[in-house]
């Protein structure tokens, strides 16, 4: 049923889209009247792998698929910072800014996180920020959001923010609930998450009531928490998200015999940071095949219910014949690793966690393009201006996508060679004890760490390694060293590694205080409390310590 409604839509849409619809209107000092729409879906925690071969094998994706064949599609489209830690306020719908996670920062505000000093996601952009959605308003854009984030508790937000100061802490605590899944047997049950699909009503709404009667264009944005797993109440108070929950509707998306049993190092031979990412996450334990091949289809099964939300979006804009002036682009702020490396969850620079999907289909879009060119999610707001014809500032960390992904720009040469061929992601927030540094390149992965002295970097390459299980850096020193150097001409790391420590630190020891006499029994009963419980003195005394070596501002700055 659903695949003959996408035939039927894929018919029309094709029609729609023919030469002469649309177009760009490039240099037009003014958006309004005739610039197209744009709608962006970013979902939460998609592998962008599935959005192409061979990932786009193991789960029915009938929407991106949809999108591939409209539109373009980028196949190496990266998060400028694979976070998780969800942002404080609990229960409210809040400000889009101040919404979830350091890589939303980057994409609103096109700039790289070391630029907006977004550490570890407590310090939200000032709502007073300039966005990419601001600037269209300004050149007479209607605008509208939706997306909500709840299911993280103000108690859950202390633990990761705690976690995340005292990662230079010499101790070793799990963090996490293990990984596990949830079944809603009933064959019948769509709406499994359904606050986004509260959220999706909405937005298909205001299509159907305010935006249909707009004069001027409009710019909607829709932010989803799937396929981010759910919250595991059943590993205690302070319980981490480790459920992937779906149902058998969703289930029967995905083909089991596809899904591949990802390789593991022997825990002794994995990177430090890797070990220390797996074992707050819980996840050094032993684990069955068949418990991973479970986890893995369940985390399809979501990206597949996501899908069908991206899917409502499209059929309304076709239904109500906005298809043909709206550009929809449709991404995620990360991945999910789903066991892959002995992970779940991102935070990480591996394939799963750090590449995401990135398609634009709709007026003036080359339809069924493939673009192989490094991108990142930087590229966001300057796509967006470009889009509505506004002239881009000179600041921005990204590049627009157009000159790549348009009929008319593709073939001119003065865009040829503005775009560098790399792209950049860094990490700086919970479950990884270091500061972590991407480059990516046509041919390479460089991660380095810290202050790229006290942690050997990482080097893969990604043809003959897609699976990343073989470091060459010391195999490969020129490599290395050459995109080391290439690393520290965009970014001095050493230095904002050593502002992020200086930061970690004087936000722990303000919390300390703030929490006052109960701090023992505070920090005890964090998501690390069962092992916490078993050596409090010893736990609390390794953070004296850590606080005891010196911290000179001044010192580390210069660095
Ligand atoms: C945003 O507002 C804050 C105070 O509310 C102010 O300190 C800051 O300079 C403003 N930023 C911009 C970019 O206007
Ligand atoms: C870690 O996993 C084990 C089972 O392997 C479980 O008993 C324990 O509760 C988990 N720890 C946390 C903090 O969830
Ligand atoms: C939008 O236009 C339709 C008719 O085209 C009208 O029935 C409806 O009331 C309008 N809605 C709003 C919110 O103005
Ligand atoms: C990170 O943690 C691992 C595991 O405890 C440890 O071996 C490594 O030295 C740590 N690295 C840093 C930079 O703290
Ligand atoms: C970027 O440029 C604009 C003006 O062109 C300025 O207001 C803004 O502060 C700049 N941002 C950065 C990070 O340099
Ligand atoms: C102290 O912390 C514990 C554990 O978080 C909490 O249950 C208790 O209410 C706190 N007491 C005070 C006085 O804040």
């Amino acid at each position: 049923m659903l695949l003959l409604w996408v035939l039927v839509m894929a018919a029309s849409a094709l029609a729609v889209l023919a030469p002469g619809a649309g177009g760009q209107r490039r240099g037009a000092a003014h958006a309004w009247p005739d610039a197209p729409n744009v709608v962006l879906v970013v979902s939460d925690s998609f592998d962008g792998r599935l959005t192409f071969y061979p990932g786009s094998q193991v789960v029915k994706l009938p929407f991106i698929d949809f999108m591939k064949a409209h539109g373009t599609s980028f196949l190496n489209a990266y998060t400028n910072s694979p976070i998780c830690c969800p942002s404080r306020a609990a229960n409210v719908i809040i400000h889009i800014l101040q919404m979830k996670t350091e890589v939303q920062k980057a994409m609103w505000s096109g700039l790289f996180t070391h630029l907006t000093e977004s550490w570890n996601n407590f310090k939200g952009l000032d709502p007073n920020y300039t966005t990419w959605m601001d600037v269209m308003e300004k050149h007479g854009y209607r605008t509208q959001k939706f997306g909500k984030l709840d299911y993280t508790s103000g108690h859950h937000s202390v633990s990761n923010r705690v976690e995340a100061w005292t990662r230079d802490v010499a101790f070793l605590l799990r963090q996490e609930g293990r990984p596990m899944v949830n079944l809603f047997p009933k064959k019948t049950k769509v709406r499994v998450m359904e606050k986004d699909w509260r959220n999706t009503d909405r937005a298909v709404n205001w299509l159907r009531k305010e935006a249909i009667n707009y004069t001027q264009p409009f710019v909607l944005y829709l932010g989803l928490n799937l396929p981010h797993p759910y919250p595991s109440p059943s590993s205690g108070e302070n319980f981490g998200a480790s459920t992937f929950r779906t149902s058998l509707y969703w289930l029967k998306k995905v083909s089991y015999d596809a899904i591949k049993i990802p390789k593991w190092l022997p825990l002794s031979e994995m990177h430090p940071i890797d070990y220390y990412s797996s074992y707050t996450k819980n996840c050094t334990g032993k684990f069955t095949e068949k418990e991973i091949k479970n986890i893995r289809a369940f985390y399809y099964a979501m990206c597949a219910e996501t899908d069908a939300m991206l899917g409502e979006i499209i059929l309304a804009l076709r239904q109500l014949d906005l298809l043909q002036k709206t550009i929809v682009i449709y991404t995620s702020d990360h991945g999910e690793l789903a066991m892959e490396h002995r992970q779940f969850y991102k935070m990480s620079m591996y394939e799963a966690s750090a590449h995401v999907p990135l398609l634009i289909m709709g007026p003036g879009i080359q339809a069924n393009l493939q673009v192989s060119n490094v991108v990142s999610l930087v590229d966001i707001y300057p796509t967006m201006l470009d889009i509505a014809g506004i002239p881009l500032p000179q600041n921005l960390s990204g590049y627009s996508l157009l000159p790549l992904s348009s009929e008319t720009l593709k073939d001119e040469d003065k865009f040829k060679n503005l775009r560098p061929p790399w792209i950049l992601s860094e990490f700086h927030g919970c479950n990884v004890n270091a500061s972590t540094y991407m480059l990516r390149t046509n041919q390479w992965k460089y991660v380095a760490y810290s202050d790229g002295a006290s942690e050997l970097p990482q080097l893969f390459d990604l043809s003959s390694d897609p699976d990343e299980l073989t470091n060459i850096a010391t195999k490969f020193p020129e490599i290395t060293f050459s995109l080391d150097q290439k690393l520290r001409s965009i970014i001095n790391y050493p230095k904002v590694s050593a502002s992020v420590h200086q930061y970690n630190k004087e936000q722990f020891i303000k919390w300390k205080q703030s929490v006052g006499q109960n701090y023992s029994n505070v920090i005890a009963n964090l998501r690390w409390h069962q092992d916490w419980l078993k050596e409090p003195r010893k736990y609390e005394s390794a953070i004296d310590q850590w606080l005891k070596t010196h911290t000179n501002p001044k010192n580390s700055e210069q660095k």
